[in-house]
């Protein structure tokens, strides 16, 4: 006796997965065109964005970059006279700019110069010469979380994006002391940094008051924002929507 399906049943079954596959074909090539769609588009926004965002702040284009590190010598209630110390400098726009502002100052910039920076100390003086500020200023490899420094040795102390990238400093406000270590009472300091991202600081005010707790005379803030027109483009939370200057007098 022979057992098998009807001829009926056979017929409707393969017509069913035949239909059943080709829907789901039909869908998957749907569902994915929209998919990879809707990722090449975002793709394309984010290159386009982060594009953009280098073309503004990048070292290329100074404009904005310039406008910011005048802030952080604008603000240093400093008269020049004297030591100041650069800390992170890179390929030390900052230092420069203050020994040809402060025209009598003795610049010190130190950097460890990592892999990550394309920066080096033998650059820095040769830059330096040729911005004809050779003979003030000096340029050494150290960490910012270990100043080669005495307490006070410097009058002034200034940085500008750099206490963040700080590696060996779990808690980036041990940066912050270590910077205000080196001068002494009364020493002025303009520091520019990331410090609205609580992850790296906390929350403002209490940083604020952290820093009068070590005995800081005299701190303020400002966000950069206010004072010079930064594109609205960059000027969200993961690029300079967080960035602050604390400035003031040990
Ligand atoms: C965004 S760049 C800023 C450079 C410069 N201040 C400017 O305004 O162009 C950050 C710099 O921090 C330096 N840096 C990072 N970690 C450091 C550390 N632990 N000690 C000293 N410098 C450091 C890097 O080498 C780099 O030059």
């Amino acid at each position: 006796m022979e057992i098998g399906f009807p001829e009926t049943s056979y017929t409707f079954g393969s017509g069913f997965f035949l239909i059943f596959s080709v829907l789901f074909l039909i869908l998957e090539l749907v569902i994915f065109k929209i998919i990879f769609g809707i990722l090449a588009g975002l793709g394309l926004i984010l290159f386009a964005y982060f594009t953009y965002s280098y073309l503004v702040f990048s070292a290329n284009n100074n404009e904005l970059q310039n406008k910011l590190r005048d802030l952080v010598l604008n603000l240093l209630p400093w008269n020049g006279k004297g030591r100041v110390l650069d800390i992170g400098t890179g390929n030390e726009p900052l230092a420069i700019s203050s020994a040809k502002k402060f025209q009598h100052a003795k610049v010190t910039g130190i950097d460890y110069w990592g892999k990550g920076w394309n920066y080096a100390q033998k650059m820095c003086e040769k830059n330096a010469i040729s911005e004809g500020v050779g003979d003030r200023t000096h340029f050494q490899k150290a960490s910012a979380m270990n100043l080669p420094f005495n307490d006070g040795e410097f009058d002034a102390a200034i940085t500008n994006f750099v206490f963040h990238e700080v590696r060996e400093a779990k808690d980036k406000r041990d940066v912050i002391q270590e910077a205000l270590r080196v001068i002494p009472k009364g020493g002025a300091f303009s520091f520019q940094d990331l410090f609205l991202v609580k992850k790296f600081y906390g929350d403002l005010d209490e940083l604020l008051k952290t820093i009068q707790g070590w005995g800081v005379e005299n701190v303020n803030y400002i966000k950069p924002g206010d004072l010079v027109k930064i594109p609205l483009l960059v000027r969200t939370p993961f690029m300079l929507g967080k960035i602050a200057i604390l400035y003031g007098k040990k």
